[in-house]
Formats: C-alpha cells, structure tokens, sequence
C-alpha cells in the first residue's frame, strides 16, 4: 500500500508542490511562434468537464500541491472558466492553496478582471511581446493591442498584480527592450523575457532566427541600467534582477542558455487530462482514464498520479548550440500552456 499522505517526490528528489492546468487548447489569437494559422482543436467531448477539471485539481492539492496555475490556449476563452476559478478558490481559504493563478493573452481581462479578483487571484502573468499595434497585430495575427491595454487597465484597477511575459525574438523585438522596460516600470509591472522554445510546428516560421539569446539581452540591458541579481523566486523558473536605478525587477527564462531543470516543481495537465511531467518531453499519463472508471473514489487516480511522478524525466534537452534545433517535441505550447 503506498502512503496517500506522502508528498510528491520525483526519481531526483524534487518536490511537486506546482501544477499547471492548461483548460483548453483554444485561443482567440495566433501567435506566430506558438501556432500555426489553422489549428486543428480538439473536439469537445474529448475536454474534461469543469467538474472533472476541480476533481482532479482537488487531488493534486490533497496531495500537496501548493501553487495552481490555470493555463490555455487562452484559459479565459473557456466557457464557464469563472465558476472554475471560484470552486478552486475554497482551497485557498482552506489554506492547502497558496496561489490561484493564471497566465493569459490579457484579451478578456476587461470582462473578467474584477471577477478573478473576487476569486482570490492576486497576480496575473500576461503575454505580451511588444508594444507597437502593427507588430502586434502581425505577431499574433489575430489580435489586436487596444483591446489587451484595455484588459491590463482593468486589471491594475480591480487589485492584480501583473507580470508581462514577452518572448525575445531576435530582429522583433530587440529594439523594445528599453521601451517595454520603462513601461512596465511606470505601470509598477513586473516583465520577465523567455527564450523561445522548439515546440509544435509553425509553419514556414524559423526557430533559429527568432532565437535570441537572454545572455545577450542581458547585457544589452547593462548598457544603461546596473542589474542586481536576486536571490527571490515567485515558484517558477524565473530568475531575476533589479535595475538599480529604477528599483524595478526583471526576470529570465532561459530554458536554453541556462538550463533550470534541476530546481523544476511543476507537471501539467491538458485539458483532456493527460499529465505531462516535463514540458520538453514526450512522454505523459493518461489520469483521464482512472478518474472516469472510478467516479466515486479517487484512490486509481492517486495511485495514477504517484506512478506518474515516478517517471518524471530530468528535463528537456532542448538545445541550439550546434546551429540545429535540438530537442524538438511535437506538441504546440497550448497543448500544455507553458
Ligand atoms: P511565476 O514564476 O509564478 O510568475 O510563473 P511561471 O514563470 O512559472 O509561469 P509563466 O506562465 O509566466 O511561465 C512563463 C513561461 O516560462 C512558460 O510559458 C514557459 O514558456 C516557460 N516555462 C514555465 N515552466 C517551464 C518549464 O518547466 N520548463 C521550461 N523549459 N519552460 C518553462
Ligand atoms: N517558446 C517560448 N515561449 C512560448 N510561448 C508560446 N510558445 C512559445 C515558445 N515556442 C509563450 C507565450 C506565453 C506562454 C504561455 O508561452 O508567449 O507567454
Ligand atoms: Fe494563444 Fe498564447 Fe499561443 Fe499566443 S502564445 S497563440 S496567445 S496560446
């Protein structure tokens, strides 16, 4: 009999204590790194229902799981998502929850804002790689940049912290890098870049040539502000400094330049219930099967989910150096939302 109160460890001694929950594998734009223009979605029946969804999520954090991170696609494009984000919120006034959040393309900030608040989310991350409307427009194809200012607005306005995440595109924009710093500063936002991943097919888009490098950036960044790295972590792979001239914090995610598995928390479950135990790998479980066959008791589940952790893998291997794409997975990012 395995010790359902036992913590989740993996085969390298590291805690699960961070779930990521991608709830659909919509979204309402397509950005060019991420997808390619004509998707194929999955149908609706495959999706777990919002019940099956707070059933499983219940058993990670009865399991120990302490920071809830809902997901897409575009999570906020998911009918009924607030009823979602409100039943999950009992599990932070229970305490077993420290964090309910969300990353989001920010385009239905302005309706859901206030309601996520209401909820119990406190900081949001938000995708935005630039700022001028017209790259805006072509990056995501679909969406447009007023309507994500609008949703930022809101959500200063009812109370959430935001962080913007924007992925370094090389030759998009590098020339954004002080213009994206100083806004985030005046609008007292947290931005944090990412390194561009080889995830799913884009079409004719090329990884090689949007790859730039957060070393690079990094110093880049010196030539007019004195960064102090931080000690601080917010639970995911970012690692952060300080410009000592404007107090503002920026943070960096460089699966490629530095590799950060070793101190990774996190597994994902897909909004069919697969769980994925590392984002650059292939291999998943299936929990939808035991929490279907077993409506009633969570014990298969659990058990599901042990043997799952059991098989974490030591992290991707995701790598450029050799001027080729190393690593590849062939699941677009909103298959599992990051
Ligand atoms: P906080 O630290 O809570 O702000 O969040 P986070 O950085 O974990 O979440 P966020 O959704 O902002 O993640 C940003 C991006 O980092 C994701 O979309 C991924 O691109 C990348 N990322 C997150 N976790 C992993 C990981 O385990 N491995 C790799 N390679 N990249 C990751
Ligand atoms: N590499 C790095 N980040 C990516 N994102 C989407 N696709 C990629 C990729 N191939 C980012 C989005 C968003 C987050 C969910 O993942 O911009 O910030
Ligand atoms: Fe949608 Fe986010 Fe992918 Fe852009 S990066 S297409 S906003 S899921």
């Amino acid at each position: 009999m395995t010790d359902q109160t036992a913590p989740l460890i993996d085969p390298f001694q590291r805690a699960i204590s961070y779930l990521r929950v991608s709830v659909t594998d919509r979204c309402d734009f397509r950005c060019v790194y991420c997808m390619s223009e004509n998707m194929t979605f999955l149908p609706k029946k495959e999706l777990l229902t919002l019940e099956e969804l707070d059933r499983m999520c219940s058993t990670f954090v009865r399991m120990g799981v302490e920071k809830l991170r809902i997901t897409g696609g575009e999570p906020l494009v998911r009918r009924e998502i607030l009823t979602f984000f409100q039943n999950m919120s009992r599990h932070l006034d229970s305490g077993a929850l420290k964090e309910l959040t969300l990353t989001t393309n920010g385009s239905q900030l302005e309706k859901f804002a206030q309601p996520l608040f209401d909820a119990g989310v406190r900081r949001i991350n938000v995708s935005l790689d630039t700022l001028d409307e017209k790259k805006f427009a072509d990056i995501t194809r679909w969406g447009r940049l007023p309507q994500v200012m609008r949703g930022i607005d809101a959500a200063q306005k009812a109370g959430l912290r935001i962080k913007i995440n924007a992925v370094a595109l090389k030759g998009f924009n590098e020339d954004e890098l002080f213009t994206m710093a100083e806004w985030c500063a005046a609008r007292d936002m947290d931005l944090t870049f990412i390194e561009v991943m080889p995830m799913g097919d884009i079409g004719n888009e090329n990884r090689l040539g949007q790859y730039w490098k957060l070393s690079d950036l990094r110093e880049t960044l010196a030539e007019q502000y004195t960064l102090v790295d931080l000690a601080e972590r917010t639970g995911g792979p970012a690692r952060y400094v300080r410009l000592e001239e404007t107090g503002q914090k920026i943070g960096f995610i460089t699966p490629l330049t530095h590799n950060f598995c070793e101190s990774c928390n996190r597994v994902r479950l897909t909004c069919t219930g697969e769980l994925y135990m590392c984002l650059g790998q292939e291999d998943m479980a299936d929990l939808r099967a035991p929490l279907r066959d077993f409506p009633t008791d969570d014990r298969a589940l659990e058990n599901a989910i042990r043997a799952a952790i059991a098989l974490k893998p030591k992290g991707h291997d995701f790598d450029y150096s050799r001027q080729t794409v190393e690593g590849q997975v062939s699941r677009h990012m909103s298959h599992t939302g990051g």
